[in-house]
């Protein structure tokens, strides 16, 4: 398995619990300390590469790291950023779709490339969010990336079938989970640790389904979202807080 987005929070997660049992890995990230680290400890099991996916050699960067690794059954990624933008300044707006949009689409795309030359089928899982149901007023871009993403994400099932890829798309859908990307001095509503998120984030990936929100609770949250009419929708108040 290839994580994009493996040197913090959910990607760390998963990164050390598949490396402590044996599963090679090939980790990528811009900040390759976490990484070594995860290296250090199971060497046999992973592979590295320093990897921006807002640069254009990325993708070249991602197939040299699945050549180092012996091949790629499952490309997962979590790579993604989000604060918040009270000013509402435009680069931070522009900068969050650069990564989670356009970045998420030239790795996951890439990705597919990968395993469609191949000729044997594989699995893309990506993290989006409980907040590309809707768009969230305080969270603007991060809402509307996470949206692209999950369209992007069904345009490729589309694809894989309609070619006959045999590729499985797996959207994971958390709704808030306790890591760097949240304020730590903030609580959060309905808040999970990543002790708790991590199983089920790893049983979505294993079983390959197509959309699972973590965790369920969620689940009816978005589901509850999805009925409200607009009209009603962009009157609610949505606390959110991330970091600046
Ligand atoms: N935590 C939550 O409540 C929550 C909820 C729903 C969805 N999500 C999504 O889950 C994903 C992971 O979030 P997290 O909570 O684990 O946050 P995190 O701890 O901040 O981790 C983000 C990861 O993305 C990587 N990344 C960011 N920009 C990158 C770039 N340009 N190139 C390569 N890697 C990049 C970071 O690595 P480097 O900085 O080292 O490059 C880091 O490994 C994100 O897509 C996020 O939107 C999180």
């Amino acid at each position: 398995m290839v994580i994009m987005g493996a040197s913090s929070g959910i990607g760390l997660a998963v990164a050390r619990a598949l490396a402590s049992r044996g599963v090679r890995v090939g980790l990528a990230a811009r900040r390759l300390e976490p990484l070594r680290e995860l290296q250090r400890l199971y060497p046999d099991s992973v592979e590295i590469a320093e990897i921006d996916i807002n640069s254009a050699d990325a993708p070249g960067r991602l197939h040299e790291l699945i050549e180092r690794l012996g091949g790629m059954e499952i490309y997962f990624h979590v790579a993604g950023i989000g604060y918040d933008n009270p000013d509402f300044k435009p680069e931070r707006e522009a900068s969050i779709l650069e990564t989670n949009a356009v970045g998420f689409a030239r790795m996951v795309s890439s990705a597919y490339g990968w395993f469609s030359k191949r000729g044997n089928g594989g699995q893309i899982a990506a993290v989006t969010s409980v907040a590309g149901t809707n768009g969230i007023g305080p969270l603007s871009a991060y809402s509307a990336s996470k949206k692209c993403a999950q369209t992007y994400l069904t345009a490729l099932e589309h694809l894989s079938r309609s070619r006959h890829d045999n590729i499985v798309i797996t959207d994971i859908r958390p709704g808030w989970i306790a890591t760097p990307l949240l304020r730590a001095d903030r609580r959060y509503p309905m808040a999970m640790s990543i002790e708790y998120a991590l199983p089920q984030i790893l049983k979505a990936i294993v079983r390959g389904r197509r959309i699972v929100y973590i965790d369920c609770r969620w689940g009816l949250v978005a589901a509850a979202w999805r009925l409200i009419p607009n009209c009603l929708w962009t009157r609610m108040r949505i606390p959110v807080d991330l970091p600046k």
